[in-house]
């Protein structure tokens, strides 16, 4: 089991969730975060962190959202680990209310 980054991580990327994570499972994009489904401990202190409500466990994911799963241990394996909390995109005040980001996922 595992938690999940999903959606409206996208063009957000608070990173307030990088902050609390007791084992550094965090892997940085240019303009999302995901989360290595081996190193995560599952101890939830990441959600409440987020301010976009992004992070779900894998077993409750919110519907349409199912392929995040996936998406997060693919590029967990390619990007590199954060481990500090960094400035949010600069416009992620406004990027918050958006659906459906993933289009503007940058690999
Ligand atoms: Fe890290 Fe815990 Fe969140 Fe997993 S659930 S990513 S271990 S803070
Ligand atoms: Fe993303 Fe939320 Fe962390 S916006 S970087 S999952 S605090």
């Amino acid at each position: 089991m595992t938690y999940v980054v999903t959606d409206n991580c996208i063009n957000c990327k608070y990173t307030d969730c990088v902050m609390v994570c007791p084992v550094n499972c965090f892997h940085e994009g240019q303009n999302f975060i995901v989360i290595d489904p081996d190193e995560c401990i599952e101890c939830a202190a990441c959600v409440q962190e987020c301010a976009a409500g992004a992070i779900f466990r894998e077993d409750a994911l919110p519907l349409g959202m199912e392929n995040f799963k996936k998406l997060n241990a693919e590029l967990a394996r390619d990007w590199p680990k954060i481990t500090r909390n960094k400035p949010a995109h600069p416009d992620a005040n406004r990027w918050v209310y958006m659906d459906n980001k993933l289009q503007h996922l940058i690999r």
